[in-house]
């Protein structure tokens, strides 16, 4: 919820067009909602408690318009199922978002040695398997700006023009990962591979 909290303030500051929806089992139970009712853009909040007046996904879609934006936060059958009905509709993947608390505990990874090429400078570093690649061009004097550090937030993500990525990111679509990456956990996918990136 405050992921999305954040972004809401941030798009009535900008006069920017949102709608909010909030589910949850019971009002009771719910955190945040006299926080939410005083808010100053309260009047673009739906709230939805199973017990009163359910949630109907299909229905607060809606088709996709161009320039839609749909962002999701909640536990992973939540989001999928967002998702599923947002894709059904016509939504773009790339348009798709998701909103995590914390990582998600699904994936062991296996981390190897691998290189970067920098496209701008030629420079070429090596990146140990304990270090991610935002560590190495930080200490090779590259500013490397850094937030969670676990392919939760965005901030690391540049771009890309050769190699093959393991994207370990909760943020990039698959639109984005065909030339973007997350500095700070994504790596190459094989042993010794190599990365050419915009920097
Ligand atoms: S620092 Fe948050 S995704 Fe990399």
């Amino acid at each position: 919820m405050t992921p999305l909290m954040a972004m809401a303030h941030q798009l009535y500051k900008d006069n920017q067009e949102f709608v909010f929806y909030y589910k949850a089992s019971t009002r009771a139970g719910a955190g945040f909602v006299s926080e939410l009712e005083a808010m100053p853009w309260s009047s673009k909040i739906h709230f939805h408690f199973s017990d009163e007046n359910r949630l109907n996904i299909a229905d607060v879609l809606g088709d996709f318009r161009g320039g839609d934006q749909l962002y999701t936060c909640g536990p992973p059958a939540f989001m999928d199922a967002v998702f599923t009905t947002a894709k059904a509709q016509g939504w773009d993947d790339a348009c798709l978002h998701r909103e995590y608390f914390t990582v998600p505990d699904d994936i062991e990874y296996e981390n190897h040695v691998f290189h970067l090429k920098l496209e701008q400078s030629g420079v070429e570093l090596e990146v140990p398997a304990e270090r991610s690649a935002a560590d190495v061009l930080a200490e090779a004097g590259f500013q490397v700006e850094t937030k969670c550090s676990d392919g939760l937030c965005g901030t690391c993500v540049a771009e890309y023009s050769q190699g093959e990525v393991e994207h370990r990111d909760y943020v990039l679509s698959n639109e984005q990962r065909q030339n973007k990456l997350t500095l700070c956990c994504s790596r190459a996918r094989e042993a010794q591979g190599r990365l050419t990136i915009n920097l």
